[in-house]
């Protein structure tokens, strides 16, 4: 068994990629582990699957500083505070800067819900189903300057349906980001990859079983993201083994709690949609019966 790599997680909201990664950690065999977890929003629900997971956690707000070059050198100083070997960006809506980029590069992962290079930025469903496309997909990818322009180490395919709204295809895409996110993590603890501005090289590696327990229902919630994140890099240093602690997660985390949390947040949100759209209504009934 090699020595775990250690991560830092960044999210920025509901956090079901994170929660895959904290799953696939919690697994004897798994060579990473999360040394922490950062979120730039204060009340991220990932925040709560971290502390439940048993995790350090850590909110760097970016509204409570008055530029980004400060928000930033409060999140290098918090990583730095850790020994970190690779940055997983997971649904982190902050755009970072080329100067942090550059401390991290080859060390750095991004997941971004299409087949990059097709259709990076926002609203990624919604272009896809109007451009008619046959298939979609994620990529993980290493952060470079660019929006979503880093080279790819992992993309994995789903088909696009007749049915589809932008909800159902997130969710049949979410589901394989899952998968593809602690594989690629797992490749890069493993010593598989090579970094390289341009493109990646990759040994051969025995294929990546997930957890069982990890029901992908109960990780998907509902809360949309809002944006999708860039970074970038310089020459690769590190992504063979580094020092760190080898301590696993045991303290699984409580799925049940989760799926509760996810499922009340779902209510939540349906409700307040369907009371806004009810004054609507009121409110146009209100003004025609006034004319
Ligand atoms: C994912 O769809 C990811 O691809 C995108 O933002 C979303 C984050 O979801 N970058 P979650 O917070 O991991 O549930």
């Amino acid at each position: 068994m090699v020595k775990p790599i250690n991560l830092a997680i960044l999210i920025s909201g509901r956090g079901s990629n994170l929660q895959s990664i904290i799953d696939a950690c919690a697994e004897k065999q798994f060579p990473a582990r999360i040394e922490l977890v950062i979120s730039n929003e204060p009340d991220a629900f990932g925040i709560e699957r971290a502390k439940t997971a048993g995790i350090k956690t850590e909110i760097i707000h970016h509204k409570s500083y008055p530029s980004r070059r400060e928000f930033e050198e409060a999140l290098s100083k918090s990583l730095e505070n850790h020994t970190i070997d690779l940055i997983c960006l997971a649904g982190f809506m902050r755009v970072l800067t080329p100067d942090f980029v550059s401390k991290w590069e080859g060390r750095m992962l991004n997941i971004h819900p299409s087949l990059l290079p097709a259709y990076p930025g926002l609203h990624t469903h919604e272009r896809v189903l109007a451009a008619g496309e046959k298939e979609s997909g994620c990529t993980i990818h290493f952060v470079t300057p660019g929006l979503d322009e880093g080279p790819t180490l992992i993309q994995k395919r789903v088909p696009v349906v007749g049915n589809d709204t932008p909800d159902t295809l997130a969710a049949r895409i979410l589901e394989q980001e899952h998968i593809a996110y602690p594989e690629a993590i797992r490749l890069i603890a493993l010593g598989k990859v090579t970094y390289g501005k341009e493109q990646v090289e990759i040994l051969p590696a025995a294929p990546y079983t997930p957890p069982q327990k990890s029901d992908p229902a109960a990780i998907v919630p509902t809360i949309a993201p809002k944006i999708e994140t860039k970074s970038q890099p310089k020459p690769a240093e590190s992504l063979k083994e580094t020092s760190m602690s080898h301590h696993h997660t045991d303290n699984a985390p409580d799925q049940s709690a989760i799926k509760e949390a996810d499922a009340i947040w779902g209510y939540f949100t349906k409700a307040a949609a369907i009371t806004v759209v009810g004054v609507a209504v009121i409110l146009l009934l209100m003004a025609a019966t006034l004319l």
